[in-house]
């Protein structure tokens, strides 16, 4: 048996402790001593289960001049990610089981994380068809991708997800609420997608919601947080909590839904700390430089993030300003549990899904240890405190900071 030791996050709080893992990578043992064939000591770094990220974009099949997924799961798992869900806005986009099930074979032997794969389907016909699809993806409004659906199509979707149990994650921004603004900088594309598009959306949501299991995606403001339906979860990008309008980044700042005002980022933090959003998701949605060196009105939307999602928020952890449950519920547990999927937790026979990270260790983010396929980070040169060793299923897949296994991703079911 392989025994990790070092000071692990159980039941809520760091004790220094040995986990057991058994052959299948599963946690079998967890103790204050263990012994075992293989003994690897971690001294007095955590031990902090494996996050959960449940808003992808690996551009694989069809985009992958932007990412591909050897490459984006392997900067996941250099940021602490062991298990990802997979938007379906690829090319072509997931809409049909047959398309999914092209998806799956996509995905097959390529990813160096596991995976739950969404489908996107646009009537309620289609969505009783997609027997083997985990989760669903519907836009209100049109982003990268032609996958918008009105209101009609939702309304049967949302039926359909009902009936099926499964969880449908909402890109929730009204259109009508859009403004026709020149868009010549991020300022502008907010005026273009205004906070009253999200809330105007997650309002007509909590009307027509139904029995589905509603996700909210990347929730960018307060206003929207209070809109929220009761009963359905949402999650907060860490580009909305760590940048805004005033940043300098051009169209490569651009996103839907848009950066906000340092105002309602500074909100989005305060709510964050008092336990209002579920989970943290990065919405990593690459885009070459050479897409993004356009004028902003012309520039594609979305922005790479994956790979700095942990370390960004274990910095901010480090620093005193969130609590370390805090951290690991809304990157690890709660991400989980909103999936559906049996990870996000160090217990007994869960997978050991693990990551290990000296919380004093913090650096500057810098593009190329990041791997990206598009090369760079709207993070860049900020603090963050990266894990130096992630396992998925008790196999190291980051190695003293280095990738050290590929193709070893499963495909999840969820419940
Ligand atoms: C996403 C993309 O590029 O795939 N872009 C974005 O701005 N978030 C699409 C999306 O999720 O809206
Ligand atoms: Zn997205």
């Amino acid at each position: 048996m392989r025994v990790i030791r070092g000071r692990v996050f159980f039941r809520g709080r760091l004790e220094a402790l040995s986990l057991g893992i058994s052959e299948d990578g599963k946690i079998a043992a967890v103790k204050k001593a263990l012994r075992g064939d293989e003994e690897v000591d971690h001294g007095d770094a955590l031990i902090l289960p494996g996050c959960v990220d449940l808003h992808v974009h690996m551009r694989d099949p069809g985009l992958t001049q932007k990412e591909d997924l050897p490459s984006g799961t392997r900067s996941a798992a250099i940021g602490g990610v062991t298990t990802i869900a997979e938007m379906p806005n690829t090319v072509p986009p997931v809409t049909s089981q047959t398309l999914y099930e092209r998806k799956v074979e996509t995905f097959r032997g390529r990813s160096a994380i596991d995976y739950v794969l969404y489908a996107a389907p646009k009537s309620e016909d289609a969505i009783t068809r997609l027997r083997e699809a985990a989760a669903f993806k519907a836009y209100m409004a049109e982003s990268t991708g032609a996958l918008q659906i009105g209101p009609k199509e939702l309304q049967g979707i949302l039926r359909g997800a009902a009936v099926t149990g499964k969880l449908i994650v909402v890109h929730a921004e009204d259109p009508r609420q859009f403004t026709k603004v020149k868009v010549n900088g991020l300022e502008d594309h907010s005026t273009a997608r205004p906070k009253a598009a999200e809330s105007s959306a997650l309002r007509w949501l909590a009307s027509n919601r139904g029995k589905a299991k509603v996700h909210i995606a990347h929730v960018t403001c307060v206003e929207a947080l209070d809109a929220v339906p009761s009963g359905a979860t949402c999650e907060v990008t860490p580009h909305h909590l760590f940048l805004d309008t005033s940043s300098t980044l051009g169209a490569r700042g651009k996103v839907n839904p848009p950066l906000r005002s340092p105002a309602d980022r500074e909100a989005l933090w305060d709510a964050f700390r008092s336990g209002r959003i579920d989970a943290i998701a990065s919405d990593h949605a690459p885009h070459t430089l050479d897409e993004k060196s356009v004028p902003v009105d012309e520039a594609p939307a979305g922005l790479p993030g994956v790979a700095t999602s942990f370390p960004l928020l274990m910095r901010r952890t480090r620093a005193g300003e969130i609590g370390l449950e805090s951290l690991v519920g809304a990157t690890a547990s709660r991400p989980a549990e909103i999936l559906g999927i049996p990870k996000g937790v160090i217990e007994l026979g869960r997978d050991a899904d693990l990551i290990v990270v000296d919380p004093r260790a913090a650096q500057r983010v810098r593009a190329k240890r990041l791997r990206y396929k598009c090369g760079w980070t709207p993070f860049e040169d900020m603090e963050a405190c990266f894990p130096h060793t992630v396992y998925l299923r008790g196999d190291p897949v980051i190695d003293d900071g280095e990738p050290a296994a590929e193709g070893q991703g499963r495909l999840l079911a969820t419940r």
